[in-house]
C-alpha cells in the first residue's frame, strides 16, 4: 500500500486566515489527502499554528493576554475553523509544542557538530520608539533587489527574495512606523546554507518533475548569487525555543530564541511525534526517518510562492546538515495568490473574506469548490462575487443538486423509494458508461499529478455527463409508453449518485456524503464506471436528499459583496 506523508504550510497564530491563505495551503493539501485515502493510500496529514515570533508576541499585546495563553485560544480557534471547512488532518499541532522544543534544539546541536552553524557578533536594529530590538520582519524599507517600498526585513513579498534587515533601503520600524533606529552589538547564531550550496542544488537539479512554480523560485534563489546566504537562526526575543545545542545550554546564548523560520519546518516532525502523543498514532518515525521505515514514504509538502524558497532551501539545508536519515520532500507543491475583488487580500488590513465570516455565510463545501476548482495553480487569479455566485450556482445547484434532485423525486413519484427493477439498458447507458470511464481516467490522472484546476473541470463535466444523459434519456416522458424503460434509466441515473459522490468527496465532503446516505451506502472510490453504475440493485432502498445546494440570489450576493467590502475591524 502507498504511504504518503502530507503537510500544509503552517499557518501563523495571529489570527484568522482568509481564503488566500486557506487556498494556497491548507485546503489543496486537504483534497489530495482526501483522494489518496480514496485511492486505499495510508496517508499522515499534518498541519499546526506557526506561534513563535514577533508577529505572535504582537498580536498577543494587543490582545492584552500572555503569549502562551493567546496562542492557545487562537490554536483552539484554528482548529475550530480547520473542522468547518473539514480539513482532515490527523492531527493539528503546534509549534510551540515541547516536542518541536526537543527537536529544534536537537537540529541545533547536531548542526553544530557538523561545523555547520558559527556564531557571529552583530550589529542589530533596536528602535528607540518601541523600546525594543526589532525583529527582521518588523523592519520596513525599500528591497535593494527590486525596488518595492514595503519589503520586509526578512523578505521581499514583491520578488520573494530573502533579505536581511540592514539590506534595506531607508528603513523603518513597522510597529510604529519611527526612523529612530539604532544598530547595536549583539551575537547570533547562523546555519551555513551557503556550504551545502552544491549538494542543494544537485538535489533540486534532481526534481525534474516539480511545478515549474518551485523550481523557477528555488533555482532563483540557488543561481541569485546571494541568494543562499548564510541565515541568522536565532532572535532577542522572550517568546520562542530556547536556543541550546540539544539537552545543553549554549553558552553565550542566554535569552535568545531560535528564529522562527528555523523552527516552523521542524514542526512537519514534531507534529508527527505529537500525533503519537496524542494517542492518535503509534509510530511516527516510520514516517520521518529513512532508517525506521519511511524511505518508502512519498512526502508532499503544500505551500504559497512566498514559502518555497524556505522550503527548498533553509529547511534542506537544516535536514541535510544534520548528517541523520530524515525524510527529504519528494514533491512540493506551490501557488499563486488568490486576489480579492480588484485588490489583495490581506490580514494586516482586514482585506476580503476570512475562513469565519466565510462560515458564517455559506457551507463549506461552496468554498471548497470554489476556491479549488479555481486554485492560483499557474498565474494569481482573483475572487470576484460575481464569479463566486455564478459558479457555485451554476456547478453545485444547476448541475450537481438538480440532477440528484430531479431523479430522486421522480423516482419516488412512479416507483417509490427503492431502486426500480425492469428493462434494459441500452446504446445511451452504454454510450455514458464509456464516456465517464475516459473522464474517471482523466480525472483520477490529475489528481495523481495534483493539477487540481483540471481534476475539477473533469470532475465538472462528469456530473454535466449525468445531467446530459438524463436530460436526453427524458424517463418522465418515455414513462407513459414505456414504464419499464423508464425505470432502467431511473436506475441507472440513480447509480450515478453514488458514482458522484464518491468520486466529488474529496472537493465536496460534505454533500457527497448527502448523496452517499440518502442512497444508503459510503462514499467510495469507483474501481470502474461499469461497476459502479450497476452497484444499486433493483429493491435497494433511497431517500430524496434535503436541497444539496440553495442558489446565491443577485441581492444576497450584492449585500455580501457590501458587507466585505470594508474593512474588517
Ligand atoms: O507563511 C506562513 O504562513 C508561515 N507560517 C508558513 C510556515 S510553513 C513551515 F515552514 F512551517
Ligand atoms: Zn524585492
Amino acid at each position: 500500500m502507498a504511504r504518503i506523508l502530507i503537510t500544509s504550510a503552517i499557518p501563523y497564530i495571529n489570527g484568522i486566515k482568509h481564503l488566500g491563505n486557506l487556498v494556497g495551503s491548507q485546503l489543496p493539501a486537504d483534497l489530495y489527502a482526501r483522494y489518496m485515502r480514496a485511492r486505499g493510500a495510508e496517508v499522515l496529514f499534518l498541519c499546526a499554528t506557526d506561534e513563535h515570533g514577533t508577529p505572535a508576541e504582537l498580536a498577543a499585546a494587543k490582545a492584552g493576554k500572555p503569549v502562551a495563553e493567546y496562542c492557545a485560544e487562537m490554536h483552539a480557534v484554528q482548529a475550530e475553523l480547520a473542522r468547518g471547512f473539514r480539513l482532515s488532518f490527523d492531527h493539528f499541532g503546534r509549534s510551540s509544542s515541547p516536542q518541536n522544543h526537543r527537536l529544534t534544539q536537537h537540529f541545533a546541536g547536531r548542526l553544530a557538530e557538523a561545523g555547520l552553524i558559527r556564531e557571529v557578533s552583530e550589529k542589530q536594529v533596536y528602535s528607540h520608539a518601541d523600546g525594543r530590538f526589532l525583529p527582521d520582519r518588523y523592519i520596513e524599507g525599500t528591497c535593494p533587489n527590486c525596488g518595492y517600498e514595503k519589503a520586509r526585513g526578512d523578505q521581499c513579498e514583491n520578488c520573494t527574495k530573502q533579505l536581511d534587515p540592514t539590506d534595506l533601503i531607508n528603513p523603518r520600524s513597522a510597529i510604529s512606523g519611527s526612523t529612530d533606529l539604532e544598530v547595536r552589538e549583539t551575537k547570533h547564531l547562523y546555519l551555513r546554507q551557503s556550504a551545502m550550496r552544491d549538494q542543494l542544488s544537485a538535489w533540486i537539479d534532481s526534481k525534474t518533475d516539480w511545478p515549474i512554480l518551485t523550481t523557477s523560485i528555488a533555482r532563483k534563489w540557488l543561481n541569485d548569487g546571494d541568494g543562499l546566504q548564510d541565515r541568522g537562526i536565532t532572535r532577542d526575543l522572550d517568546w520562542g525555543i530556547p536556543v541550546r545545542k540539544g539537552d545543553a545550554d549554549w553558552p553565550g546564548m542566554e535569552g535568545k530564541v531560535f528564529y522562527v523560520w528555523f523552527d516552523a519546518p521542524i514542526e512537519y516532525i514534531a507534529c508527527a511525534a505529537e500525533w503519537v502523543d496524542a494517542g492518535k498514532g503509534s509510530d511516527w518515525e516510520r514516517w520521518w526517518r529513512t532508517d525506521k521505515g519511511a524511505e518508502d514514504v512519498r512526502y508532499v509538502q503544500f505551500m504559497g510562492k512566498d514559502n518555497v524558497p524556505f522550503h527548498t532551501l533553509s529547511f534542506p539545508a537544516t535536514i541535510l546538515g544534520s548528517g541523520e536519515p530524515w525524510k527529504l520532500v519528494d514533491y512540493i507543491k506551490s501557488f499563486n495568490y488568490l486576489n480579492y475583488d480588484g485588490g489583495q487580500f490581506s490580514t494586516s488590513q482586514g482585506r476580503g473574506v476570512f475562513m469565519d465570516q466565510a462560515l458564517e455565510i455559506l457551507p463549506a463545501d461552496y468554498w471548497r469548490w470554489w476556491l479549488l476548482s479555481h486554485a492560483p495553480e499557474t498565474s494569481d487569479t482573483e475572487f470576484t462575487w460575481e464569479a463566486f455566485q455564478q459558479d457555485v450556482n451554476k456547478d453545485l445547484a444547476d448541475v450537481l443538486g438538480n440532477f440528484v434532485s430531479r431523479i430522486t423525486k421522480f423516482c419516488r413519484s412512479k416507483f417509490g423509494e427503492t431502486v426500480p427493477e425492469g428493462g434494459a439498458y441500452g446504446d445511451q447507458e452504454q454510450a455514458l458508461i464509456a464516456d465517464l470511464q475516459a473522464r474517471l481516467d482523466r480525472y483520477a490522472a490529475h489528481m495523481d499529478a495534483i493539477d487540481i484546476r483540471k481534476a475539477a473541470a473533469e470532475l465538472r463535466a462528469i456530473w454535466v455527463a449525468g445531467n446530459e444523459y438524463l436530460q436526453a434519456a427524458g424517463p418522465w416522458t418515455v414513462f407513459k409508453e414505456d414504464p419499464a424503460r423508464a425505470a432502467a434509466i431511473t436506475r441507472f441515473a440513480l447509480n450515478l449518485i453514488p458514482f458522484y459522490a464518491g468520486l466529488s468527496s474529496p472537493f465536496i465532503p460534505d454533500a457527497a456524503a448527502t448523496m452517499a446516505g440518502a442512497m444508503g451506502v459510503d462514499p467510495a472510490w469507483p474501481d470502474s464506471a461499469v461497476a459502479a453504475l450497476h452497484a444499486l440493485p433493483p429493491g435497494h432502498a433511497f431517500t430524496v436528499p434535503e436541497v444539496m445546494f440553495a442558489k446565491i440570489a443577485d441581492e444576497t450576493r450584492a449585500e455580501w459583496q457590501a458587507r466585505f467590502s470594508g474593512v474588517r475591524s
